[in-house]
């Protein structure tokens, strides 16, 4: 664990003085949070703490001879502390006999065995790996009748009553700050009933059922109030998507717009969140608030702008008032005067931007992002979908590849689920009337698409792709990728499709990395001997692909750094279409003029069934080339308020050191 909160007991005051639990830095003085708030490094450390907690409380109650009454949730969020129990369970003898769990919610309507069921989530990730006994889970039951649905909700809290109560909680948090499904508007005094979703939740949730329309409209949820009843609850969040509601429910008002807000009202609540998903928290975002800092080059960095774009004031006209009256005052003591403070941040804000990011040829490149030589730079852009490339860095792509430097392109997955089915069959119908039409009889180029197109045709919404159909979608995708590339400029033998064995599951749900990825992408680095290496540094992204890509890049990086051709390549990280780096993070900025913007939007066209309507969509509507420019041209204007120059669109890079 990096931090700890104080105890609920001093919302805002001074925390009692002492060294963390697990060891890390010393508490903040000051705390803007009104729930315990633990942050980890990162999510599988904090469910290894959390499973422990569970794991303690089973033990005690078993020494007691009594049953242990847990709330349980689904989601991503609790999948990781599920895991553990189960390494527990297997490894460390936890055993489960007296555990009697209720799940917080299920969709409705919902038949227990359909993919998306929370019963059977719960079945997977954790029941069937456990001696739980089978009578002693429950879930909501989505198949009721309508009629059926109250008297249910009233069983399943007297069901909890005649229990004991919850002894534990254990919560996941929605965008939009949901706690079970009690969305935004439900009242502190709710019970278990059946909810409509918000909009923002079935967009989210659509991911997992193939689309909108497919999506549910309604779930049975525990109450605000059922789970404000535990004894103890303990929620949990990772990633950045989830830093905004984070914030508002742990530092905020108590508020019905915020349903996780209501935590603040329990004794004995706890948050535990990793460190993206603190990311908006006071102590993270200007700790030089709560408590004292090391004012390294990097806190001053970010301490600087962000003090420039609060006031609204470009860097160089800040003031040492402005410093003193920001709680910056120690900066300035440190040193001296406002004015060299902004100069040398306006300075080194000034050395990330280029419009050579592989370098320029001929010119000093002591204050440049990239070295000058060597002047043709062999460039790898690993893209983990087929269009990342175009959408995150097109600008930077085509500005290589005008440059004259050798650019190559690892397309890391098929990105097969992304392609609607109904996409898919134009496609297989498009290739069995062609070859109907001119007698082609390979038998396997019919069969593939024959069946293909006879398995879109009949499939009900919640099955899985089958092979060849998966084969249908990868293929449009591919030919998507090249068409970019023959639209920026490269051969099509320096587009490299790596088809990573972790993507190919057919479901959302990936395999974790495996040796196999790594080493694909070994090879194709010692293949190219770059000089650059680009990867999506994107930890947002919804499905998690991007993680697993840029971890089988960085694992491959180091494997590979003690060979020759290493020594020369830097790595490079840009950010996917989630989301962008903070501009203090930002080592190097490659503007944009209006004319490569528009260029960039057109090679993303390429990418056609992306559009309209895409599949995984998740809970922004914009289509990609829109989310793309609007954050190019935030980027660009963020640069601008800061007191730089006035760029229509920028991409931002990180330089990753190995
Ligand atoms: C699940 C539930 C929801 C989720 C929330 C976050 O039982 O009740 O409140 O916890 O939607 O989901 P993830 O963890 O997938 O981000």
């Amino acid at each position: 664990m990096i931090t700890e909160s104080p105890a609920l007991e001093n919302p805002n005051g001074i925390a009692p003085a002492g060294e963390m639990p697990t060891g890390g830095p010393i508490q903040s003085a000051i705390t803007y949070e009104k729930i315990p708030t633990h942050i980890y490094a990162d999510a599988k450390d904090a469910s290894r703490a959390v499973a422990q907690e569970i794991a303690s409380l089973i033990r005690q109650k078993q020494g007691e001879g009594k049953p242990c009454i847990l709330g349980l949730a689904t989601g991503s969020s609790p999948k990781t502390v599920y895991a553990e129990l189960i390494r527990m369970h297997r490894e460390e003898g936890l055993s489960f006999h007296n555990v009697v769990s209720f799940n917080l919610d299920e969709y409705y309507p919902m038949e227990p065995n359909s993919l998306q069921s929370y019963w059977r989530f719960m079945r997977e990730q954790l029941f069937d790996h456990v001696d739980i006994p089978k009578d002693n889970y429950h879930v909501p039951d989505g198949t009721l009748r309508p009629e059926k649905v109250s008297e249910f909700t009233k069983k399943y809290e007297a069901e909890i009553e005649a229990a004991g109560g919850l002894d534990f909680q254990l919560l996941g948090i929605g965008g939009n700050g949901h706690i079970g499904f009690n969305e935004p508007g439900s009242l502190i005094n709710s019970h278990t009933r059946l909810m409509m979703l918000d909009n923002s939740t079935r967009a989210a949730a659509s991911v997992d059922f193939g689309g909108l329309p497919k999506t549910p409209r309604k779930a049975i949820t525990m109450g605000v109030s059922s789970i404000l009843g535990a004894r103890r609850v303990v929620l949990l969040a990772w990633g950045e998507r989830k830093a905004p509601v984070i914030k508002g429910a742990v530092e905020g008002l108590v508020t019905e717009l915020n349903p996780a807000s209501y935590l603040q009202t329990h004794p004995n609540a706890l948050f535990v969140i990793d460190e993206a998903a603190a990311s908006e928290l006071t102590r993270m975002k200007t700790p030089w608030l709560v408590d004292s800092v090391v004012w390294d080059n990097r806190m001053k960095k970010k301490a600087v702008t962000h003090l420039s774009l609060t006031l609204s004031k470009p860097i160089l006209k800040l003031t040492d008032r402005d410093y003193n009256d920001n709680g910056m005052s120690d900066l300035l003591a440190q040193y001296g005067q406002a004015y060299d403070i902004n100069i040398d941040v306006f300075n080194q804000l000034q050395h990330t931007i280029t419009g050579w990011p592989g370098g320029k040829p001929d010119a000093d490149d002591a204050n440049r992002p990239e070295r000058a030589l060597p002047a043709h730079k062999r460039c790898l852009i690993f893209s983990p979908h087929p269009d990342d490339d175009i959408i995150s860095m097109g600008g930077t792509f085509q500005r290589l590849v005008d440059q004259g430097h050798e650019v190559h392109i690892g397309y890391q997955t098929s990105g097969n689920i992304a392609v609607a089915d109904d996409e898919a069959l134009r496609f297989a119908d498009y290739v069995v009337d062609f070859n109907t039409k001119f007698d082609i009889k390979s038998p396997e180029a019919t069969r593939i698409f024959q069946d293909a197109a006879a398995s879109l045709r009949n499939k009900g919404d919640t099955e899985m792709d089958t092979a060849e159909v998966r084969y249908v979608k990868g293929l449009i995708r591919m030919g998507e990728a090249k068409s970019t590339c023959r639209f920026v400029g490269i051969p099509v033998e320096q587009a490299h499709f790596m088809n990573m064995p972790f993507y190919e599951t057919g479901t959302v749900a990936k395999k974790p990395l495996s040796e196999e990825d790594v080493k694909i992408t070994m090879a194709l680095i010692a293949e190219v001997k770059p000089h650059q290496i680009y990867a999506a540094g994107d930890l947002a992204d919804p499905h998690g692909t991007h993680k697993v890509c840029l971890d089988a890049v960085l694992e491959a990086v180091r494997r590979l750094k003690d060979e020759s051709f290493m020594k020369d390549c830097w790595v490079w990280l840009y950010r996917g279409a989630w989301a962008e780096w903070d501009i203090h993070e930002i080592e190097m900025a490659v503007p944009m003029s209006p004319d490569q913007v528009m260029k960039k939007r057109l090679g993303i066209f390429k990418h056609q069934s992306q559009k309209d309507g895409v599949v995984y969509q998740g809970t922004d509507s914009r289509e990609f080339w829109q989310r793309a420019e609007d954050r190019n041209r935030d980027t660009a204007e963020l640069y601008n308020k800061l007191g730089l120059a006035e760029y229509e669109a920028m991409e931002a890079f990180v330089r990753w050191r190995f």
